[in-house]
């Protein structure tokens, strides 16, 4: 059993400590939108925040979140309104096919929590663990410099 927070939420979840968060989000707390791309801590399609800080779910042991909290992109938004890196990834129309952008849209939130005005290169840098096959880069970079406004 491990106990945590999830999007504000105290859970206990009756997990393997060494289960992948990425699992025991996806299969015992059912919220989906935390997506399994690589499995191995590479692409990024998995990030979620751990106290604040981006990490990779695929990688992370449940027992990592041991009393602490978590928050995947179903707690970004807050009384049913949109975080503004959501809004900014509607009006930047930045998705193709999508899968990724969970995770693309985590790092970003994390990122402007340290810098709300990056530059080209700050958003390179932070969001570089972040793949994304369509190439969906430069609506990212607009969407994030429009977000932190
Ligand atoms: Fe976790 Fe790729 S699925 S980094």
């Amino acid at each position: 059993m491990v106990t945590l927070t999830l999007n504000g939420q105290e859970l206990t979840l009756d997990a393997d400590p060494a289960m992948p968060l990425l699992y025991a989000i996806r299969d015992i707390a059912q919220l989906t939108g935390t997506k399994f791309g690589c499995g191995m801590g590479l692409c990024g399609a998995c990030t979620i925040h751990l106290d604040g800080q981006p990490i990779r779910a695929c990688v992370t042991p449940v027992s990592a979140a041991t009393n602490k909290h978590l928050t995947t992109i179903e707690g970004l938004a807050t009384d049913g309104v949109l975080h503004p890196v959501q809004s900014a990834w509607i009006e930047h129309k930045v998705p193709q096919c999508g899968y990724c952008q969970s995770g693309q849209m985590m790092s970003a939130v994390a990122l402007l929590k340290n810098n709300p005005n990056p530059n080209d290169d700050d958003i390179n840098t932070a969001m570089q663990g972040n793949i994304c096959r369509c190439g969906t880069y430069p609506r990212i970079r607009k969407a994030i410099k429009d977000a932190g406004k």
